[in-house]
């Protein structure tokens, strides 16, 4: 290869990337590279020439280096301004998950009775039939103990089952504690429902009591109405329907006018403007003495209600699957204190 060639070679050279550059390095400046045999052939020139012939091959090796370290140079700068972050940019806001609605829900709810002294207390989801039902005054032929309603885990003498409700929670407490009681019984409850929109073979509950001597029925709708108003705004009335459940006497249904319309009449209230929120009652005389409490000292009262359908009224999410389907794009749209 002649200086010549080479020199125009080096004229024309263009190194655009990675690969080419490293070519380059081989071809020029490598190991074996093309300027070695020039070097060694400096022997052969004649010696007037050497001086001149030499000059030019360093001319042609310092011209190599420069276009390799300049092409590097660019290259490196290309690479870095395309991949680059501004290293004193303050950090993105990090991916955090979002709590579920319903732990939003049963929070607030716990919140609103933890401010007049209702404590949480907690139990077993698998129950035996003395907790979840005898205990409550289920008569024996009652149809809530069917197969319909209730997941059986074990029949016959030890009859265990999932809890449909947690009242059971309260049995519990009233066996183990003297009066006054005050307590809130959060958690899950089974029922044998076909899945549907409005149906779930799981939900949730708060159930709440309070026995104490003189506990009346005034005692429960002033709490109740307080829950509303706490719970849906201030502007919020609630009003009781006679109702019934083996556990309480006199019973009612609670409906609290309907926040959405502001009780004029919506779709959500079906045009009545209330809605209703759960049932509650005077704890029967029964179910005191049956968890070892005089009923002729001590009175109470019982409230129940479902923390999903707190949570339709709240976030007007009316299909209850979405609930547990654990679909991400649902789940984080929920903030604390959204609504
Ligand atoms: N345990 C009832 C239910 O599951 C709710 C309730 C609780 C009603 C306390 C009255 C008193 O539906």
């Amino acid at each position: 290869m002649s200086i010549e060639i080479l020199s125009q070679e080096l004229s024309q050279v263009q190194v655009q990337d990675e690969h080419a550059l490293e070519q380059f390095r081989i071809r020029f400046l490598g190991s074996k590279n093309v300027l070695k045999d020039l070097y060694a052939a400096i022997k052969d020139i004649p010696n007037e020439e050497k001086r001149s012939y030499g000059q030019q091959v360093n001319a042609l090796k310092e011209r190599a280096e420069q276009i390799y370290h300049e092409a590097k140079a660019a290259l490196t700068q290309t690479l870095q301004s395309s991949h680059a972050e501004d290293l004193t940019k303050p950090a993105g806001d990090p991916m955090v998950g979002a709590h579920h609605p319903l732990s939003l829900i049963r929070r607030e709810i716990i919140e609103i009775f933890n401010k007049i002294g209702f404590v949480v207390s907690e139990g077993p989801e698998i129950e035996d039939d003395w907790h979840n039902f005898t205990a409550l005054n289920f008569p024996p032929e009652h149809p809530a103990r069917d197969m319909q309603d209730t997941f059986f885990i074990q029949k016959g003498a030890n009859e265990l089952a999932l809890r449909t409700h947690t009242s059971s929670v309260q049995v519990r407490v009233m066996e183990n504690q003297a009066p006054p009681i005050r307590t809130i019984s959060p958690g899950r409850v089974y029922r044998n429902e076909a899945i549907s929109a409005r149906a779930h073979c799981f939900f949730h509950q708060v159930e709440g009591l309070y026995i104490d001597k003189g506990v009346s029925f005034a005692d429960l709708k002033q709490t109740l109405l307080y829950f509303a108003q706490a719970l849906f705004g201030p502007q919020t009335q609630i009003r009781m329907r006679p109702s019934y459940f083996p556990f309480t006497e006199p019973s009612a249904e609670v409906d609290v006018s309907c926040s959405l319309c502001n009780a004029q009449g919506c779709n959500v209230c079906k045009y009545t403007g209330w809605l209703e929120i759960m049932g509650c009652g005077m704890v029967d005389p029964n179910v005191l003495e049956a968890c070892g409490i005089d009923s002729n000292e001590y009175t109470g009262y019982a409230f129940g209600m479902g923390v999903e359908r707190i949570a339709q009224l709240k976030y007007r999410v009316t299909d209850l699957r979405l609930y547990s389907e654990n679909d991400v794009r649902f789940l984080k749209q929920f903030k604390p204190g959204m609504l």
